[in-house]
């Protein structure tokens, strides 16, 4: 199947969560801004504001006449009101569903959104299958799946599974902290993953890290948070040494690691997605990168 060129992906993402709660005007110069910047990836949820996110994205999409090769869109579905479900007939409906109303022919990739317990890989594969071949998807994988479970889906098909998309950033960095603190008796051993970040790695599976400013399950953003005062300090420190916005230096530690990992950026803020933007432009010494970890209260063994 010859498929027609798209813009190549950057390593920032928007993440579209919270565009149901935005005005047009403000999606419109979301994404405008995000383009402008850079940012061609997308990430989408069946399940954002129930489609309407996805929905008024497409609208503003059409209304701001931006060709759909300029654009890398993601969706994730599998996520029912109240269980997971990640048989085939379910991933075929949600896929049509989500093509409706992104107004698109194409999703250039698909992630089951969370491991179901009942997960049947063969069904899954089949659903992938058909989906690729309709042409209705491009590029498979899954978000918030341990090692394991990723490998066993891998093994039931011929899609490869591209992505990974994790909750990771300087307050929640279980992912390194469990390979930094090997064989010791300290809380970052842990094994809190199944060393995720080793096997994406080392089967060229891309982390996309989400929640990137947040610390706890959505307890809040730790930019000029009371509870992080030494993180906020160092990050306002370096954010005048590297000539950009704090949250820029925290997103910046993200993609400094060598997994090559892009990052979710789930502002509905045009000045602070451009602020953001920035991490792309600078590159953290070693120094600084381990500065920011203790600062955000590991500690080295
Ligand atoms: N796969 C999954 O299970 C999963 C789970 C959660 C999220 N996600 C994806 O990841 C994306 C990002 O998640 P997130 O929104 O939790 O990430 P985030 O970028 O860490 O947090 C953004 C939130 O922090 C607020 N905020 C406060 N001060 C800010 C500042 N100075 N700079 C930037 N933001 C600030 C933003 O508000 P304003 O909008 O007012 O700026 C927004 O509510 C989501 O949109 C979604 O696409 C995926």
């Amino acid at each position: 199947m010859s498929l027609p060129a798209t813009v190549q992906e950057s390593p920032l993402l928007l993440g579209c969560w919270r565009l149901h709660n935005c005005s047009t005007s403000e999606i419109e110069r979301l994404i405008a801004t995000a383009l402008e910047d850079g940012i061609s990836q997308f990430d989408h949820a069946d399940i954002y504001g129930n489609g309407e996110s996805e929905r008024r994205f497409a609208k503003a999409v059409a209304d701001l006449n931006i060709p759909r090769q300029s654009l890398q869109l993601q969706s994730k579905c599998g996520i029912r009101d109240g269980f997971y479900d990640s048989s085939k007939a379910h991933l075929l409906t949600a896929v049509d569903g989500i093509l409706k109303r992104l107004n698109t022919d194409y999703l250039d990739t698909l992630l089951i959104h969370r491991p179901d317990a009942l997960m049947q890989p063969e069904e899954i594969a089949d659903a992938f299958d058909v989906l690729y071949s309709a042409g209705k998807v491009r590029r498979f994988g899954v978000s918030n799946f341990r090692s394991l479970a990723l490998q066993r889906l891998q093994k039931a098909t011929a899609q490869k599974l591209a992505i990974n998309q994790l909750q990771f950033g300087l307050a929640h960095s279980a992912m390194v902290d469990s390979g930094l603190n090997t064989n010791t008796g300290f809380n970052g051993a842990v094994d809190r993953d199944g060393e995720l970040l080793d096997y994406c790695q080392l089967n060229s599976v891309r982390i996309q890290a989400w929640s990137p400013l947040q610390f706890g399950f959505f307890e809040g953003n730790f930019l000029g948070h009371a509870k992080y005062p030494e993180l906020n300090h160092t990050l306002n420190n370096m954010a005048q040494i590297y000539g950009v916005q704090a949250g820029a230096v925290a997103i910046a530690w993200i993609l400094r690691h060598p997994a090559g990992m892009h990052v979710v950026l789930g502002t509905t803020n045009a000045q602070r997605l451009q602020a953001l933007s920035q991490a792309t432009q600078i590159t953290l010494s070693r120094e600084h990168w381990y500065q920011l970890y203790r600062a955000a209260g590991n500690r080295l063994p």
